[in-house]
């Protein structure tokens, strides 16, 4: 019989909102003796199947780390490779996101992108803003420094209008201003490639978000690795704080 623990079908036990660092295509692509673009090219059809996934089982929010505000660093190649990878993914998936209900954000710093990337990205969000199923963040230009930064610049103007007491400066109000305030915290991590950083991702969302961490190389993530992270997330008590008991009451109240 299939412990309560291992039932993914339990709503209470699924994630509301996944948030994933998809790591390891270079190292996908090294070991084929291809160069690292086509790791990027293969990761694509993980995140395929990682939208379907979620779109089949309900989860209403998820976010993937795409480029972060140090990948920057990475040979000019790369770079703008993934950068056209970006711009031909915008191009070629959204009609099929828009068609599965999926509300696409993107997240980061848009103004280092062209001109062109900004106005397929900003088409790609008026087109599915009012899609419910599931909304699909894509991190790109994003660094969790840069978003606590930004939200404390629009929090020192409010303060410098007189419109913001420093005293009334609490959680809630710098939150408000982070990229994704108006989501839910990301309940479940997951990490592949092997490394267990969190390489400046969302670094306030995550102060309790439950973290998964996988050997396996993002294109080699499929729906049963997504399954897996599902059932470790599943066997997990989350206690923010309380004790073990505490929990077990509530729900059993
Ligand atoms: C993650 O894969 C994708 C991006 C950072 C864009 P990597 O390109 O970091 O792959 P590895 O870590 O070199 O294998
Ligand atoms: C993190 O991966 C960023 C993305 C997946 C987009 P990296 O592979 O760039 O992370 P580090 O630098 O090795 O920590
Ligand atoms: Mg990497």
């Amino acid at each position: 019989m299939a412990t309560q623990d291992s039932n993914l079908t339990s709503s209470d036990k699924l994630p509301c909102h996944i948030a994933i660092i998809m790591d390891g295509n270079g190292r996908w692509a090294k070991k084929r003796f291809l160069p690292r673009i086509a790791g990027h090219r293969a990761g694509m059809e993980s995140v395929r199947s990682t939208v379907r996934c979620c779109l089949e089982k309900g989860i209403k929010t998820l976010t993937l780390f795409a480029f972060s505000s140090e990948n920057w660093r990475r040979p000019a190649e790369e770079v703008n490779l993934l950068m056209s990878l970006f711009m031909t993914a915008l191009d070629k998936e959204v009609l099929k996101l828009h068609k599965n209900g999926v509300q696409l954000k993107i997240a980061g710093d848009l103004s280092a992108f062209s001109e062109e990337l900004q106005q397929r990205i900003a088409n790609a969000e008026a087109l599915t803003k009012d899609n419910i199923d599931l909304t699909l963040i894509i991190a790109a230009n994003y660094g969790g420094r840069w978003d606590i930064v930004q939200a404390t610049q629009k929090v020192a103007h409010l303060v410098g209008q007189g419109v913001l007491n420093p005293d009334a400066i609490t959680e809630e109000e710098i939150h408000r201003h982070l990229v994704l305030s108006d989501l839910p915290e990301p309940d479940l991590f997951i990490r592949t490639g092997g490394e267990q950083r969190i390489s400046n991702f969302l670094l306030w969302q995550l102060a309790y978000t439950e973290l998964y961490f996988t050997d396996e190389l993002w294109p080699d993530f499929d729906a049963s690795s997504f399954d897996n992270a599902l059932l470790s997330f599943a066997s997990r008590q989350r206690r923010f704080g309380r004790t073990g008991e505490q929990v077990e009451d509530k729900k059993n109240a």
